[in-house]
């Protein structure tokens, strides 16, 4: 997984819960404690995933659940929201980022060597309700949620997800 990740990670155990307490998850994870992630690095998916089940749910005492929501709501808020402005210019709200999430993914794709983001496929359902099919060979639907539940809050907005498979989740608008 991309360097970008973990420095969005970094930034929010340090916010939320110290440096202290980052530098324990370096060197759980087998970093020295002072490493710094580069946004181009790629990092060893076992590695990222391991950071996020398992070291950090330990260090800082949280579900794995709420690692994802919190990740998924800093992600956009603290940190695309910053790092990745212009990708965000003509999006009113969630349904407009969601939208255009498979360009702004294809976009990093082309632009970033190695990085392999998920693609997507649309599908109304009906007026209110988008069916989106997301296709990763690493299957990370359950973050794909809390990203999009933080999306909802960058927009002020109130939305109703439901997954409906590994690969199918629906969003209603309304
Ligand atoms: C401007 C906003 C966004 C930017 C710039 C962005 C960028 C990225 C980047 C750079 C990666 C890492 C890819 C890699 O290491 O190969 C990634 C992964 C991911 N993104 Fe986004 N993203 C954005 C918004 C979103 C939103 C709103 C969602 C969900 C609703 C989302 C879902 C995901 C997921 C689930 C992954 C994990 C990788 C995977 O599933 O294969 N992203 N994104």
């Amino acid at each position: 997984m991309k360097g970008t990740v973990h420095k969005c990670i970094e930034k929010l155990i340090t916010e939320k819960f110290g440096e202290e307490k980052w530098q324990e998850c370096l060197v759980a994870a087998g970093f020295n404690e002072d490493h710094v992630f580069m946004m181009n690095d790629d990092v060893d998916e076992a590695t990222t995933m391991k950071l996020v089940t398992q070291i950090i749910p330990s260090a800082c005492n949280l579900t794995i659940q709420q690692v994802l929501d919190a990740f998924g709501h800093y992600w956009i808020n603290g940190w695309a929201a910053k790092v990745y402005a212009p990708y965000f210019e003509g999006c009113k709200s969630t349904k407009d980022l969601i939208l255009k999430l498979d360009f702004i993914h294809k976009t990093l794709t082309e632009n970033i060597p190695n990085a392999r983001p998920p693609r997507l496929h649309y599908e109304w359902v009906n007026t209110n309700t988008l069916a989106v099919t997301y296709l990763s060979e690493r299957g990370l639907i359950d973050l794909f949620v809390s990203i999009a539940k933080g999306a909802g809050a960058y927009y002020k907005e109130e939305l109703k997800i439901t997954k409906k498979s590994d690969q199918v989740l629906e969003i209603d608008f309304a």
